[in-house]
Order: C-alpha cells, then structure tokens, then sequence
C-alpha cells in the first residue's frame, strides 16, 4: 500500500511493541533501551509471562540473590480465575523452585480441594521471589524491588480473586499494617482493574492453631462467592 514503510512483519508481542517504537526493557532514567540480560535494571512493567519469568531467574535486585538456591517464580495456569498470594518460599520451596511445596503447601492443597480448586488451575506465587534466610520476615527493600513481578504476575493474570495467605502477605500485598483479624471476612481491592482479594491464615499457622481451621474455612467460602459474582 502507498505510504507504507517496508518494516519487516511482526508477528510476536514484543515485535508489535518494538515496531511502535516502545522499548519493554528500558533502563530506569536512562531514556535509551536496555539490555534484557540485565534483570537488575529491566522494568516488567510490559513484560510478558516470559520475559517476567527471565527477568526473575536473573534477579539480582536485593541481597537475597546470594542466598537463594533459585527464584521461585510462581506455578498454575496463566488463564487461572484465582490466584494465591503467599509470603516468601521457605526451604523446599528454595530447593525445588516451586511455591507452596512443603508441609503448609500439603495443607494449602487442601484448602484448594474444600473449594474445588487443585494448584493445576490456579496460579500460586509469593510476594517474595527468593526465600529469606533462616525464613525469616521480608525486609522492607526486598518486598520493594521483588513488588514489581508481583504486581506484574496480577496484572497479566487478571485473576477474579486473590486468596491471600497470611499476615505479612496480607499487609505488603495490601500496603497497611493492620491486623490479619480485621483484614479478613471482607473483599479488598487490588491495582487498577480492582481485583477483589480475601485474606485468610496462613497454611503453617494453620498447621500450629489447627482450631482456626474453621475461619479460614469461613474465608475460603467468602473467596468463593466473590469469584462467583465476578
Ligand atoms: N510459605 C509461603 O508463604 N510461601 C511458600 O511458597 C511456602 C511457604
């Protein structure tokens, strides 16, 4: 057609964005484009699953890089209606790079099962991409530079409900340090597109107070109802 340029066919994401002139890996302040073997600069704010993907197995962001065993990334389907939402991965995790894995994954598996669900059609991922060493809490710059993949993973996920597991998930995911308590029994909203999310206990303090099963059945049924309306 008159007037058109012969720019090569682009057929892939990434091509469309690069013929549009947009560089996806764009170095922070730097206006010129990076380098996408440099994951401690990319922003994945247009990444794809594979390029979020890329860029966490070469994070290097925070010191949890030199600890970590490998990132665990996140695991389900990328066309799944829920997504859980837990703190960091613990050792198993660490080791096999795989979310919720050990004893509190076992338990969390059931929970999914009360509900219908199996981790195959959800997708599970931490705030945190590397696990902290000797489990302990997030520090305030990891949950930071790891926030970035998250918010990513939501956005590209589009999930009708985030079940999200424990306290200190709960308050970094929701920015608030309000009690687990008072965060339950109701539907919060996550970014932009609003995405309902419903915080229950965690699986291991599940597994210690197995008496407060019972309320986080009455949360898995409130997540329930919400992803039904949606
Ligand atoms: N606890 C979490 O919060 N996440 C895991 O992946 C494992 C245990």
């Amino acid at each position: 057609m008159a007037g058109m340029t012969s720019t090569p066919q682009k057929t892939d994401r990434l091509g469309y964005l690069d013929a549009l002139g947009i560089d996806v890996w764009r170095l922070r302040g730097s206006g010129g484009s990076a380098d996408a073997s440099d994951p401690e600069q990319a922003d994945v704010s247009l990444a794809g699953w594979d390029e979020i993907r890329a860029a966490v197995s070469g994070c290097r962001k925070c010191a949890l890089h030199k600890t970590r065993t490998q990132t665990v990334f996140g695991v389900g389907s990328e066309t799944a209606e829920w997504m859980i939402v837990g703190e960091a991965p613990g050792a198993e995790e660490d080791r096999r790079g795989e979310p919720f894995v050990g004893r509190a994954g076992q338990l969390l598996d059931e929970m999914l099962r009360a509900v219908g669900l199996d981790r195959r059609t959800v997708f599970i991922a931490n705030v945190l991409k590397c696990r902290p060493p000797e489990n302990r809490d997030p520090e305030a710059d990891e949950s930071s530079q790891c926030r970035a993949y998250l918010d990513r993973q939501i956005e590209l996920l589009n999930p009708k409900l985030i079940l999200v597991v424990g306290r200190i998930a709960a308050q970094l995911l929701l920015n608030t340090d309000t009690s687990l308590g008072r965060l339950r029994g109701q539907a919060h909203k996550i970014g932009t597109a609003e995405i309902p999310a419903v915080v229950t206990y965690h699986p291991a303090y599940l597994l210690r107070s197995p008496s407060q099963k019972g309320k986080a059945w009455q949360d898995l049924c409130l997540a329930r109802s919400i992803a039904r309306r949606h």
